[in-house]
Order: C-alpha cells, then sequence, then structure tokens
C-alpha cells in the first residue's frame, strides 16, 4: 500500500514537471497535502491487527477533537446548553456541566474513577469501506448495519437490570432495592465475587465505591440502559459456588472476552461450564 502510494505520488510529480517544470514546488505542497489526508485516512492504525495494539495517545495524535470539544454553551438561536438537559443528565450520578459522549466516557472524573475506557475498548476498525456488515472479504461481519462500533460493548454497561437471575429478588431494582437498602454488595459479598477484572474496569474502585452507594452498581447493570435486554454476562466461577448451574446460565461464557484480558494481572482460573 505505502509503495503503491509512493509511486503513485512519485509518478503524479513527474508529470507536474514535465507539464509545467515552474509549478512544481507549489503542486508539490498541494499534491502532498492530499495524499496524507488520504493516508491517514488509510493508516494501517484504522485495521487488524494494528488496532489492537494502538494507544490512545496514537490515535489522539490525529483525533484530538474528540477530546477537545465541547457542547457549545449556547445554540447558534440561544438556547443555552444548561436548558437542554436530558433526564439522565439531571440525577445525581451525573457530575458537572452537559458534555460530549466521548469525554463522559474517556476525561470525566466519574468515568476515569471507576474505568479505564480506550479508544479500542469500543473502535475495533474503522474501514473506510466498511460501514455495512461483511460487505467485503476482510470486512468485519460482527459489526451492526452502519455502525463504527459493535452495540454489544455499549450493552455491557447499558443493558436492563437483570433481576430474573437473582435468586432473591422480586423485581426491577426500584422496586425490590428498598429490602435491600439499594446495597447490592448485601448480597454480591457471596454470590459472583469474582468479577471485573477486564483492562477497561478499576474493579478495587468499583468496590469500594459500590460498597456504600448501590446507584454506583446499578449504574452501569440497569441504572443507564439504552437497551430493552441485558448483557449475557460471563459467569465467573467464584468461592463457593454452587455445582449445579441453573438454566439461564448454561450457554454462558466462563471467562470474559479475550481482548479485555490483555494487560490484566489477576486473571482467575476458571473452569468452563458443562452441560
Ligand atoms: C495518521 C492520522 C490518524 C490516526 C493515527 C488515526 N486516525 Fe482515525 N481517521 C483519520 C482520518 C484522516 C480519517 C478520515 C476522516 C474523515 O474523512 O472525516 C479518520 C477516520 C476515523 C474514523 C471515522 C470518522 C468518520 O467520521 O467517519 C474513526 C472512528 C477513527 N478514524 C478512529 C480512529 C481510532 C480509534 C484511531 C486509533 C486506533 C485512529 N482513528 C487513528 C486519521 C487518523
Ligand atoms: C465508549 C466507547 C467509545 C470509546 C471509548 C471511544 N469511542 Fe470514538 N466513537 C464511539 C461511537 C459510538 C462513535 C459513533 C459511531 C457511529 O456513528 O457509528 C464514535 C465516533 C468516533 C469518531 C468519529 C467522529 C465523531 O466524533 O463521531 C472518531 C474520530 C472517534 N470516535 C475516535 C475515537 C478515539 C480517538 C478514541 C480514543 C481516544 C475513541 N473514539 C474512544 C465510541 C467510542
Ligand atoms: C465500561 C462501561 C461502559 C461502556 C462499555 C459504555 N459506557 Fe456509556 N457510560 C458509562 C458510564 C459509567 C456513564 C456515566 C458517565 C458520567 O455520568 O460521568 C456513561 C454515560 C453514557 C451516556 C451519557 C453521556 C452524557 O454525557 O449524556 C451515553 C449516551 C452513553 N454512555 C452511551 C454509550 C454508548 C453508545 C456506548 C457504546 C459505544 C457506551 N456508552 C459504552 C459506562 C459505559
Ligand atoms: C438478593 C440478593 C441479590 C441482590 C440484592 C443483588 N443481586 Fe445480583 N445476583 C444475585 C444472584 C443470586 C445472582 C446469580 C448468581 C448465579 O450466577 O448463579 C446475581 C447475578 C448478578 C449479575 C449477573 C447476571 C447475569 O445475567 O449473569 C449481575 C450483573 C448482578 N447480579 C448485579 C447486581 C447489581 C448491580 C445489584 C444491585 C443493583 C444486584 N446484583 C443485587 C443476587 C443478588
Ligand atoms: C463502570 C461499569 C460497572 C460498574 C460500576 C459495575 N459493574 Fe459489574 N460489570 C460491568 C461489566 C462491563 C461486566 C462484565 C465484565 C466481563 O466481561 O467480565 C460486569 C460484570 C458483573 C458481574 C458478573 C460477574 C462475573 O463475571 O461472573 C456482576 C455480578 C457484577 N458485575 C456486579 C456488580 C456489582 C455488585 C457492582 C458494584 C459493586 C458492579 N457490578 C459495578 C460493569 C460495571
Amino acid at each position: 500500500m505505502k509503495k503503491f502510494n509512493f509511486f503513485m505520488l512519485a509518478s503524479l510529480l513527474m508529470a507536474f514537471v514535465a507539464v509545467s517544470g515552474n509549478a512544481f514546488a507549489e503542486n508539490k505542497v498541494s499534491a502532498q497535502k492530499d495524499l496524507n489526508y488520504h493516508r491517514a485516512k488509510w493508516d494501517p492504525i484504522h485495521f487488524k491487527p494494528a488496532i489492537d495494539s494502538a494507544t490512545n495517545e496514537q490515535c489522539l495524535a490525529c483525533h484530538k477533537e474528540i477530546i477537545e470539544k465541547k457542547p457549545l454553551d449556547a445554540s447558534p438561536a440561544g438556547v443555552k446548553k444548561s436548558d437542554v438537559l436530558a433526564w439522565y443528565q439531571t440525577l445525581s450520578t451525573y457530575e458537572g456541566e452537559q458534555d460530549t459522549f466521548h469525554r463522559r466516557h474517556l476525561v470525566g472524573n466519574y468515568s476515569t474513577k471507576l474505568m479505564n475506557l480506550k479508544c479500542n475498548t469500543c473502535h475495533q476498525g474503522n474501514d473506510p469501506r466498511e460501514e455495512t456488515a461483511g460487505s467485503s472479504a476482510d470486512g468485519p461481519i460482527s459489526e451492526v448495519q452502519r455502525k463504527m462500533v459493535n452495540p454489544n460493548t455499549c450493552l455491557m454497561c447499558h443493558g436492563q437490570f437483570p433481576w430474573k437471575h437473582m435468586a432473591g429478588l422480586t423485581g426491577p431494582w426500584s422496586e425490590s432495592g428498598k429490602i435491600f437498602g439499594n446495597n447490592c454488595v448485601a448480597c454480591h459479598v457471596a454470590f459472583r465475587t469474582n468479577r471485573h477484572k477486564v483492562n477497561f474496569l478499576n474493579a478495587a474502585a468499583i468496590e469500594k465505591e459500590g460498597a456504600t452507594n448501590g446507584d454506583v452498581c446499578f449504574g452501569c447493570h440497569g441504572g443507564r440502559s439504552w437497551y430493552r435486554i441485558s448483557y449475557p454476562y460471563p459467569r465467573h466461577a467464584w468461592p463457593g459456588m454452587a455445582t449445579n448451574i441453573p438454566d439461564w446460565a448454561k450457554d454462558r461464557p466462563t471467562t470474559s472476552q479475550a481482548r479485555f484480558l490483555t494487560g490484566v494481572k489477576d486473571i482467575a482460573t476458571s473452569k468452563t461450564n458443562t452441560k
């Protein structure tokens, strides 16, 4: 690819030289600029396998606008941003002023305390040919039509509260939570204790914050649900776990997705579910 571009540039420049020798310098600059944009757009970092090891700094070298840009204080028509809050932006867990999607997940105080999201936690490739699933030989087939990010990634933290899988709960958290003092850890000190050992979560910080405030746990397990379904969480073995597997859990993986384990020090070994 690089070689191909180089030869294209070379022959383009030679053509310019041949046609108008004196305009060489000027044309070289614009040709170079043009080529740089396309080179950047087709940079191998947007594709597998390079994207898997890309750091935020590498992506931000070209895309710093996604961190720097903030919502306008007022729309061009004069509507203030404080007057157009969405319902969830009025809740106590929503800190500070309205902010952009990327800033909320990557630089917000609350997010950086609990999470360690990377560009490639969500972005698994960005082929400019490919905003339609499976339409080229090397295109991702897991992506949903015209989406740059697989929505299953969002579902992990924005699904419904799966109370039907929780023995002891008789209804949604808004009803059953009161009995437990809005405290998830009341039960989760004993159930599914082997959790959050993935590279995009700060497991220890989550336990610390969640111990006294159930809204922290609920926030990622139903409180910010943009979906009508819940995520099929992997079911890691935990100390004291019963040997029989409930029906709903029979098809569950027993480890987190492999790409979320790179760089995680404390990966508990867990055995595979036997059906
Ligand atoms: C060398 C510069 C460069 C680097 C490094 C780079 N990009 Fe890009 N990226 C571009 C350019 C240029 C485009 C095309 C933008 C356009 O056409 O509006 C683009 C497009 C994109 C798009 C699609 C934007 C759209 O509006 O369609 C996404 C998403 C994206 N890049 C994510 C990333 C991620 C994630 C990384 C790091 C893994 C990354 N980029 C690294 C230059 C870069
Ligand atoms: C929480 C998941 C998530 C993370 C983390 C994330 N992005 Fe995105 N990004 C998205 C989504 C979703 C879109 C919109 C995709 C679409 O329109 O299909 C998007 C869009 C973009 C675009 C297109 C322009 C725009 O603003 O819509 C660029 C460029 C981009 N992301 C770069 C980055 C870079 C660089 C990082 C890391 C510093 C990053 N993203 C981290 C989910 C994420
Ligand atoms: C690892 C967990 C996690 C993942 C994955 C995740 N989010 Fe979030 N999201 C959060 C948390 C936590 C907040 C609350 C941040 C805050 O209030 O400061 C949030 C906030 C939001 C908001 C509100 C932003 C605002 O400022 O109004 C939207 C919208 C959102 N997420 C959409 C998405 C989408 C779409 C994806 C997938 C591309 C995604 N999230 C992936 C945890 C996650
Ligand atoms: C009455 C006890 C109890 C309370 C309170 C409770 N849970 Fe659970 N939870 C369970 C049990 C039991 C399971 C299933 C254990 C198993 O896998 O066999 C479970 C499973 C889960 C799962 C995995 C579900 C799946 O489909 O794999 C999540 C996530 C979870 N709980 C989060 C929470 C959060 C967040 C709260 C607080 C908002 C909470 N739980 C409150 C008992 C409880
Ligand atoms: C920032 C978002 C976030 C917060 C806050 C959070 N979780 Fe989770 N939780 C997740 C994600 C993402 C997973 C799936 C991780 C994976 O793939 O292994 C998960 C998995 C789980 C599981 C399944 C464990 C397993 O692997 O068997 C349980 C149970 C659970 N969480 C309970 C809780 C409890 C209790 C709290 C509060 C102390 C809490 N969560 C706070 C995002 C969050």
